[in-house]
Order: C-alpha cells, then structure tokens, then sequence
C-alpha cells in the first residue's frame, strides 16, 4: 500500500465556510483518519492555509495542526502543493484561480466559480490549455433529505414529474436591532454579492440533478433591505438583490418555482424545501428529511369549506423516508471525490464546467429580470 500526500493551498482560509466546512469538516477528519482509499492506495490531504491576517490563521492553523502562510506567490511556487483551492470572498475568485492555473495547480473552487460564465469558460480553457484537473463545489447535493429526494425522484415511483417548488430563505437582520448574520459583501455588488449570484448556482445543481435539463426561466427579484450597517457599524446602501422568484420550465416539460428569500420569516418543513410533484406521487425534501405522498394517501379533496376550518392535518399523508446510511458531511463527499480525481483520475461530476453552468443559470435570471422575458438556457454541452 502506498500513501500519496497531496498538499493544498487552502486560499481565504479564514473565512467562514473555509475554515468550518472545508477545514475542521473534511480536510482535517480525512487526514486525521489516515486518509482516504484510492484502490489499494491512501490519499492523505496536507492543507496549506493562504490568507492575509497571520494572526488569524496562525490560530486556526494551530487548531487544526496545518501550515500557514501570507505569501500567497510563494506557496503557489511550491510544488510540494499541487492543489489550489478557493473560498476566498467571491470578487476575487477569478484573480486567484488565474494566478493557480498560470502555476500548473489542479483548481477545486466554492460557488460561484466566476462572476461571469464567459469569465467562467476563459478559466476553463485555461486549465485545459494548461492541463490541470478541475472541480467545483457543489454541496447540497450531499444533503441528505435532498440525496434521498433524488433517490426517489430516480426511481419513478413519483410517475411523470409535473410541478416542482424550491423555497429557501430566513430573515436576515440589518444590524440595526440585532446584528447582521452574513458577511457585508454579500450585499454589495462590488463584493460579487447578491442573492442570485450566490444561491442560484446551487440550485441548477440540485434541481438538473435530481429532474433533469432546464430549458428555460424567468425571473423577478427585489431589495427589501435597501440599508444595512457592516461589520464595523457603518450604515452603507445594499445594490444587490435580497429577494427573488423564478419560474423554470424544464426541457421534460415539467415546471417549477424557486422562491429565495433573506427577507422572510420561516413557516415551513425546513430552510430550503423542495417539493416535487408526479402524476403517482410527491415527495418533499428538506435539509435532513424527506416525505413522500402517492395517489392512495392522497385526500380526495372536493372544495373548500368557507364558513368553518375542516382541521385537517394535510402532513398526516405523507410518509418519512428512511436513512440510508450514516450522515457523511456533504463538503467532505466534495473533497473525497476530488482528491480521488487528482490522484487517480477517477471522474469528477461537479468540474468547473459543471460549476461554470451553475453561473448561466443565475445569469438567466438576471437577464430575464433585466429584459422582462424568459430566459432559454444554452442545452447541456
Ligand atoms: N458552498 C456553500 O454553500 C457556500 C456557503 C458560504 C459561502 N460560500 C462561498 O465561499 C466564499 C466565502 O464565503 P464566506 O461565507 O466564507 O465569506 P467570509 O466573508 O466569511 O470569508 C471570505 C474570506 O475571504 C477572505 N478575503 C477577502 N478578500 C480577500 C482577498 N483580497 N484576498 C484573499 N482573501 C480575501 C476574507 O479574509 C475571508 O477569510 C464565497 O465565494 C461564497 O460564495 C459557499
């Protein structure tokens, strides 16, 4: 048995979802384990931790038991590194990846993998002109009420597949009563922020995986919070959108809606929910659970009663789906597949032009928005 140690420049490291998911989720349980198999091999991640604040990351650097560095040119001259990895803030994403390809690292970037899908493809053309491996994150996949309502939805005991319905959303403060809950660049479009561009292009992932291709969209968006104040407690104006809803018809026929909210206040199953509806059946994923409903649990539902409530609990027809199997962190499914698609060329679904296709859809939408029109989407290539 041989043990391949590939070391990964971690860059924006002390971000949020850097340091909790990607670090003390997946990187470091992975080599704390002894590493991953490849066939009758280990893989065995040796993180790099690039950043700009040597206070911070020499904290999380000693939590976890990794290196650290500021010198960003330097690590990425170094090739005990091969692997580049971003989750940075989005704005600089593209500088970043060009800057990994240019040093001949293999990529695996957070969403949205560029700010533009034209950015997108120069970035793709890069890395096959220079020939390094690609991958982008695509998480919730890994969820687990949404990897059981895939499951079901592949079976077909939903039958054709007419309607879907994707809610997400939760009150987001604007720090004046109670402090605001995500970072200020999400709210400024300088920041690469915006509620399209940072959650869209986890939903074409979820819904073209689990239903298939997305023919066409139309979309309407809205700031409800125009003010916010930032993490220094300075007032500044929010110019990106907060609040959204697209219809989607899919190329099956089928139609949706996604309804996306940082301005909404949560009454149901969970934070996102999807629901989709089939001519023998529904099933209804959240984050952790799923349900399912067929034709012979179905009310016969005739009218509505106006004068009084009929008290029917409308949840009593729908069926839990069972676990199948021990909860695996979705960002570590991510990383496992693509360390094994470095070390041993195994295929890599969520690759950057994957990630790159997330970044069309929520281009349609905005260019729907902007043009008060459906949107068609470019056929998959
Ligand atoms: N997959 C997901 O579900 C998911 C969830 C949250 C965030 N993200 C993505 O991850 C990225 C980071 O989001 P976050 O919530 O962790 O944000 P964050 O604000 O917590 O972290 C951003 C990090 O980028 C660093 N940074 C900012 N400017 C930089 C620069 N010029 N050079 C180097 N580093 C710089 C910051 O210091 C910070 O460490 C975003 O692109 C976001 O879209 C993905």
């Amino acid at each position: 048995m041989a043990t391949h140690t590939i070391g990964i420049v971690v860059n924006g490291a002390t971000g949020r979802i850097a340091s909790t998911q990607h670090l003390a989720n997946a990187l470091a349980p992975i080599r704390d384990e002894g590493g991953l198999s490849a066939g009758a091999d280990r893989i065995v991640p040796r993180p790099m931790l690039a950043g700009r604040n040597a206070e911070k990351l020499a904290e999380i650097g000693k939590r976890h038991n990794v290196e650290w560095a500021t010198d960003l040119d330097a690590v990425l001259s170094d090739p005990a590194f091969p692997v580049f990895f971003d989750a940075a803030a989005t704005q600089q994403r593209e500088a970043s990846l060009t800057r990994a390809i240019a040093a001949g690292k293999h990529i695996y970037s957070e969403k949205p993998v560029a700010l533009s899908a034209e950015r997108g493809f120069e970035l793709l053309r890069a890395a096959q002109a220079r020939g390094v491996k690609h991958g982008a994150v695509e998480d919730k996949l890994g969820l687990p009420g949404l990897q059981k309502l895939a499951r079901v939805a592949a079976s077909g005991a939903l039958g054709r597949v007419v309607n879907f319905r994707l809610e997400f959303g939760w009150w987001v403060f604007d720090g004046t009563e109670v402090p605001c809950q995500r970072p200020s660049w999400n709210y400024r479009r300088s920041g690469g922020g915006g509620l399209i561009l940072d959650m869209y292009p986890h939903w074409r992932y979820v819904i073209e995986n689990t239903l298939g291709p997305m023919r066409r969209v139309s979309t309407a968006m809205s700031t409800a919070t125009p003010e916010r104040i930032d993490e220094a407690g300075a007032r500044y104006s929010v110019d990106v959108e907060d609040n959204a809803a697209t219809l989607i018809e899919l190329q099956s026929g089928a139609i949706g809606t996604i309804l996306s909210s940082w301005a909404t206040r949560v009454r149901r199953d969970d934070l996102v929910t999807f629901q989709i509806d089939g001519t023998q059946g529904s099933a209804l994923a959240g984050l952790h659970k799923c349900w399912t409903s067929t034709n012979a649990k179905t009310p016969r539902t005739a009218h509505f009663n106006i004068a009084s409530d009929l008290n029917i609990d409308y949840r009593a027809h729908w069926d839990e789906v069972a676990e199948a199997g021990p909860f695996k962190n979705p960002y570590r499914i991510g990383w496992e597949n693509f360390l094994r698609h470095v070390a041993t060329g195994a295929p890599m679904q969520a690759d950057l032009a994957a990630g790159i296709r997330d970044v069309q859809f929520a281009e349609a939408c905005y260019r729907s928005m902007k043009e008060a029109r459906w949107i068609d989407l470019a056929p998959h290539s």
